[in-house]
């Protein structure tokens, strides 16, 4: 019984250090490389090359070492029958929270236009108008509930919207109520999952919809959005700035326009980060219910994708 780490993209290190400190007993390989991958249980992967899996005949589960899954289930070789769990992890979401908190107060308080007029070396005392704001925070599963929480504690208005109807302590709304949600916003944070549903979701005739200039936060994912429309909402006023997380190419291009819009804010996909001991103690958690036969926790669905 061996278990391995499969993320090309990203530094793997941390995750091999916690894993051979908390699970000694359990061998690990890094990668794909191996004369025996019938002894490969469970493999812990982060954008894993298309059919690098196959030859783990023996593969009783799949790890996604984030909290989404669209980058395991871009590959369709993988047999349907193998779970597939994910971390949900309480840090990730104060990260993830903590982010968009920035963003909203940067935004809400000026501070851009402030920093601008430091270095002026202008004293622009007067010039600060408190916007009224109301936040809609779009999918409210694990990360975007913290969010939702976190924003209305700080005494903003908060509204939510999700795939199905949640218990919130603030307004949600659900399909067939998506008008209530989007009219009535001063600033759109997306927090959903990359599904087929929610592929350009962020568009143009979405911005169209507002009912006055919004603020767009997105740290779902670059699929999400459609990048072109985002400037083009930018320079018409449907949006009054964006701070984006993710992007539809990921590092975002040099030539991207994006870069040095006056509205735009980047950030390079690091609005949460994954706790290597927390992901680890959540797969051996995993793994082992399996063992005893009993649903892992944290199991996607593979329909909905999260
Ligand atoms: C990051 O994007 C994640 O899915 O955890």
């Amino acid at each position: 019984m061996r278990f391995t780490i499969i993320a090309p993209p990203v530094p793997t290190q941390k995750w091999k250090e916690q894993f051979e400190k908390i699970a000694p007993h359990i061998p690990l390989l890094i990668g794909t490389e191996t004369d025996r991958p019938e002894e490969i249980v469970c493999a812990m992967v982060w954008k894993q090359p298309k059919g690098a899996l196959k030859p783990f005949v023996n593969l009783k589960l799949i790890f996604s070492m984030g909290a989404g899954v669209d980058h395991v289930l871009a590959d369709e070789t993988i047999p349907k029958h193998l779970p597939i769990c994910r971390v949900v992890d309480p840090q990730m979401a104060f990260s993830m929270s903590n982010y968009v908190l920035m963003a909203l107060l940067n935004h809400h308080r000026s501070w851009y236009e402030f920093q601008a007029a430091q270095q002026q070396k202008h004293w622009a005392q007067f010039e600060f108008i408190e916007r009224p704001v109301r936040v809609g925070v779009l999918g409210i599963g694990h990360l975007g509930m913290d969010v939702a929480h976190k924003v209305q504690q700080l005494g903003f208005s908060v509204v939510g919207y999700s795939h199905s109807p949640k218990k919130t302590p603030f307004p949600s709304f659900v399909a067939g109520e998506w008008d209530q949600f989007i009219k009535s916003l001063n600033v759109l944070v997306c927090t959903v999952p990359f599904t087929p549903k929610t592929k350009g979701l962020l568009n143009y005739s979405l911005f169209e919809q507002f009912a006055e200039p919004t603020y767009l936060i997105n740290v779902s994912r670059g699929s999400v959005q459609v990048e072109k429309d985002i400037l083009r909402a930018l320079d018409e006023g449907l949006l009054s700035g964006a701070f984006l997380d993710v992007f539809e190419e990921e590092p975002l291009p040099v030539d991207s326009p994006l870069w040095s819009h006056p509205k735009v804010k980047i950030t390079p996909h690091i609005a949460s980060l994954t706790y290597p001991r927390e992901g680890v103690l959540q797969v051996l958690n995993c793994f082992e219910q399996l063992e005893k036969g009993l649903p892992p926790p944290q199991q996607v669905s593979r329909e909905k994708m999260y």
